[in-house]
This record gives structure tokens, sequence and C-alpha cells, in this order.
């Protein structure tokens, strides 16, 4: 069955060979999706017979955001550490620990019912892929156990066994990430598409630049993609050994030396930047402008976790992208879905050109400008094609 999408009065598809500007914009335009693909894009004039006819009013339509990354298989929460942290307290990534034993004691029933409501709620803001980590187990069964889980929803897994030293092995942390590169990986390989390291070398929780080369090898040798937590509280190695390993991503970014920017302009590694963490750690935010000014490739993403930023909202990635990272409009729409899509190494999503897959955001109003323009207030959702 065809369907054809009218009344689009801006319609972005992020092919500038189909619009204007590096969102490839077109006005008054119109879309034909077939079996969940994009078959045709042009003028409303000009659109071709469909089955079925949906006309969206005028309104904007926008490639759904791919939410590169996310940490949504947790039980508990912490809002007593965010209020603690509004009052003065600095994030280290030691609460982690909280959730990790929340996590541990919960039931698949309860963690897989949690994660459906997030993604749920994601979708209702637009959000229409999601990579989902794993991290709060840290033991070889309770990290596949997550994996398990977040296969059920996504195809964009990633193992993050070395997200921090659980309690048990405190003073340990060698012989930890002896565990995660050995029997952790090995069971948790078959349900990850990727594999993860928080690269800290200043945290007592998180794993030094050595640690997590062992890591990134160890993930790339079972054949996983990579990518990193790096310099987010410091200027540590994680962005050039993101770079030199050629991983997908290097997360975070927001304290960089000159070098990690070169690196990052020169290597084949997206920049994904997470203001909502920057927002709810009371952190500076990364500088943005350098990163593309530079010519680095950025994406934007929640990073939804109990910890340092608990938001599902890409809208409100971009209205703090815009209002404080100094990215256009544009620019900020294009890191949430097309650099989502570069940072995850998918070409099918993150567009609406011809062969894409139809998933599309509408937003009740009638330019992509009103994303970041009008922030807070619930202006897009993902439109539910009939099958
Ligand atoms: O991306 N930095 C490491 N991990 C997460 C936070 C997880 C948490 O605090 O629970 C992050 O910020
Ligand atoms: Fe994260």
């Amino acid at each position: 069955m065809s369907l054809l999408v009218s009344g689009i009065g801006e319609l972005v598809t992020n092919d500038p060979a189909l619009g204007s500007g590096a969102l490839g914009v077109l006005a008054d335009a119109a879309l034909v999706v077939e079996g969940g693909t994009v078959a045709w894009v042009g003028r409303t004039a000009a659109a071709p017979e469909a089955d079925a006819r949906l006309d969206v009013g005028g309104r904007a339509v926008i490639p759904g955001f791919v939410d590169s990354h996310a940490h949504l298989v947790f039980a508990g929460d912490r809002a007593a550490e965010f209020e603690a942290r509004m009052s003065g307290a600095r994030y280290d990534g030691g609460g982690i620990g909280t959730t990790v034993a929340a996590t541990r004691a919960a039931s698949d029933a309860d963690l897989r019912g949690r994660l459906r409501d997030l993604l749920a709620e994601m979708r209702r803001q637009g959000t229409t892929t999601v990579e989902v980590k794993s991290g709060y187990g840290l033991t070889v069964e309770d990290e596949t156990r997550c994996l398990r889980l977040a296969a059920e929803v996504t195809t964009e897994t990633t193992f993050l066994g070395a997200h921090v030293v659980p309690a048990e092995y405190v003073g340990r942390s060698d012989e930890y990430v002896e565990l995660v590169t050995g029997p952790m990986l090995a069971a948790c390989a078959p349900h990850a598409r990727w594999a993860d390291v928080f690269c800290e070398p200043g945290s007592a929780h998180a794993f030094d630049g050595d640690q997590a080369r062992s890591v990134l090898e160890a993930g790339r040798a079972a054949g996983l993609g990579l990518r990193v937590h790096a310099n987010q509280l410091s200027a540590g190695p994680g962005v050039r050994l993101a770079v030199e390993l050629g991983a997908a991503s290097a997360d975070h970014c927001t304290h960089l030396t000159g070098a990690d920017v070169d690196a990052l302009a020169g290597g084949t590694t997206v920049a994904t930047l997470l203001p909502g963490v920057e927002f709810s750690t009371r952190s500076p935010y990364p500088d943005a402008r350098r990163l593309l000014d530079a010519g680095a490739t950025v994406a934007l993403a929640t990073d939804c976790n109990p910890g340092s930023c608990f938001s599902s909202s890409m809208p409100f990635c971009i209205a703090l992208a815009v209002r404080e990272m100094h990215l256009t409009p544009a620019e900020a729409l294009w890191a949430a879905t097309a650099g989502g899509a570069a940072a995850l190494r998918r070409t099918d999503v993150g567009h609406l050109g011809p062969g894409a897959r139809a998933d599309l955001a509408v937003v009740d109003a009638p330019s992509h400008r009103h994303l970041a323009y009008r922030p807070g207030v619930p202006l897009v959702r993902a439109l539910e094609l009939p099958r």
C-alpha cells in the first residue's frame, strides 16, 4: 500500500540535492511512502497518485530523531543526587553504583517495563531510532540480561561493561578489565553491535587510557563497532583513542584540547555532544562551534540515564545546542538526525530522500526553527504510518 503525505509546509530531507541548504528543505512538499520506505519526494503539485493520502495541514515534517547515545536499561532513580548537585555537589560518576545495585535487584519484567516506557516517551517526542547501552549490570549475567532486553527494542545495542569499576572490584580495576574483556565480552557480544568504555583517567570510578584501549581492542576483536565516553570530566586521552581506533563516535567531548579537535576534524569519528548532561550537571558546555568550524561531524544525543541527564527529549537537546552552544537551528537539527545516523554508521535513517526508512516526525509548526524557538513545548511527534 502506498501513502501520500501531503500539505507539508516545510519538508526537511537532509539531502541538499532535493532542496535548499544543508537540510535540503522543500516548501509545499509531499512524500510517498511505500513498504516502510520513502518512495518519492517533491512538490505537492507534482505528487503522484497513491492508495491513501494524509494531509499534515502545512506543518513541517523532519526525519525522526536519531538518538545515538542512551542508557535505558536500569531501575530506580537518582533524584536526590540531582538535588544535591543543584546545591553545589559535583558529578563524578560515583552515583552509577546506586543504579547498578537497583538494576541487579530488579526483575526482567520491571526493567523491560521501564525500558519500553522510556522508548514510548522518546517516540512521543519524535525519536525513531535509539541506541541503548548496558552498563548497570556489571556482572556477566546482568550485562547479558540488560543487552538481551535492549535487543528486544533496538538493533543499536552497546556493551558497556566498562562503565565503572563495580563495588566488589574497587582497588582491583585491572582485574575487572580482564573480566570485561574476557568472559563478559564473550557472553555479551552476540547481543551487541557496539562496545563502549567510560574513559576518564582522573575519576576514581572509570577507566584510564590503557584500560580503555584494552576494552576497545577486545571489542573490535569480537566483531563489535566502537564508541567511547570521552573527555566528559577532563581533557583525557579518550577522544584521541577513539579516533585512532576508528570508533564510530566519541561522546561527550566536553573538555577538548586543540589536538582533540584536530583529531576529530581529521578522522572518521563523529563528535557526539550531549548538552542535557551539561545542563543537568551544571557543567560548562562543549565548544561545539570550534568542532564545527574545524570540520568535525557533530551529532546530538540525549544520554538519557538516571544520573547525569534524565531527559529523553531530543527537542530539548536542540534548544540547548542553539541557545548554549551557538549552533544554528539548522545545524542542531542536522546533528540530531543525520549526525546521529553518522554516529551509528547508518545510511537508512536521519534523512528523507527516496530509499530512506520512512521515519517521519511532524512538527506542529510551520518550520524546524520552532524546535529551538519554542523550548519546552511538545511540538514534535513521530508519525505512525498505517502498515
Ligand atoms: O554518559 N559517564 C558515564 N556514564 C553516563 C552517566 C551514567 C550515570 O550517571 O548513571 C554518562 O554521563
Ligand atoms: Fe552515557
